[in-house]
């Protein structure tokens, strides 16, 4: 079976990678799987949305993979981490994309169901992703991690607090992380940068749409991905 045959680095062809993204419905995520897999990677992914899971396993086709998970449920990550492990290998790539933002609102507003919310996401779902797929990579003693973090990561405005309390969050835990990993991996916090996509228009409104797609994003973005090595550890990097 091609993905039993993926376990072994070997069975990967020179520059091509092992690529996971949490996220792939839409925004960011989904612009990211067109490409990477337009330029020869492996994909694997998530989201919450069944229906967009079965369109993205029924058009991409194997060897790349697509499974319903919610990040913030750590028994369902849990699960997930062990059968990609065992289907496809470990990650060489490994994007925390999946998040989500406050409705524009001060802080005191925001109701205590929301803010739980975007923490449960933006904060515990990167630690269960990381929980579960980087001992295996720890092992392997290779693998880059990236934690999408934001503008938001390192400076704040107005009404979206709780994203911006998960985006410093993120800047610290991946610096963390990076101290804690073997020489030849790399965690980093990441700022994508301004993108048009659903969560932009979520707090700019129309305005968002002065800023690049996500289709335009990935052209710059996922070369700058797969150059992030070992050098990077720890670095807060930015695309763009
Ligand atoms: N767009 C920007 O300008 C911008 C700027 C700075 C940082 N970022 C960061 O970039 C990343 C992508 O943002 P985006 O603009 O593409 O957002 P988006 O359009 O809202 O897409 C978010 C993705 O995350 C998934 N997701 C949300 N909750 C999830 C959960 N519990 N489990 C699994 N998947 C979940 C969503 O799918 P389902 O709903 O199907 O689960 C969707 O695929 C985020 O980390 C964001 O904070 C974006």
């Amino acid at each position: 079976m091609a993905s039993d045959v993926l376990k072994t680095s070997n069975a990967l062809s020179g520059q091509q990678r092992r690529v996971l993204i949490t996220g792939v419905t839409r925004g960011l995520g989904r612009a990211m799987v067109d490409e990477f897999i337009r330029l020869g990677h492996v994909l694997i992914g998530c989201g919450r949305s069944a229906k967009i899971i079965d369109e993205l396993n029924a058009g991409c086709g194997s060897p790349h993979r697509f499974d319903v998970v919610d990040v913030a449920d750590d028994a369902a990550v849990r699960a997930w981490a062990l059968e990609v492990i065992e289907s496809h290998g470990t990650p060489d790539l490994l994007l925390n994309n999946a998040a989500r933002i406050n409705r524009n609102a001060a802080l005191w507003r925001v109701p205590a169901a929301e803010f739980d919310a975007v923490i449960d996401v933006n904060i515990k779902g990167v630690a269960n992703v990381i929980r579960h797929f980087v001992p295996a990579m720890v092992k392997a003693q290779r693998g880059i991690i990236v934690n999408f973090s934001s503008g938001w990561g390192r400076a704040t405005d107005a009404e979206v607090a709780p994203y911006c309390a998960t985006k410093w969050a993120i800047e610290g835990l991946s610096r963390a992380l990076a101290q804690e990993l073997p020489g030849g991996m790399a965690a980093v916090p990441l700022n994508p940068g301004i993108i048009d996509t659903e969560m932009l228009r979520g707090a700019f409104g129309d305005a968002a749409g002065s800023y690049p797609t996500a289709q335009q994003w990935v052209k710059q973005a996922v070369p700058f991905l797969l150059r992030i090595g070992a050098k990077d550890n720890g670095r807060p990097l930015a695309v763009g």
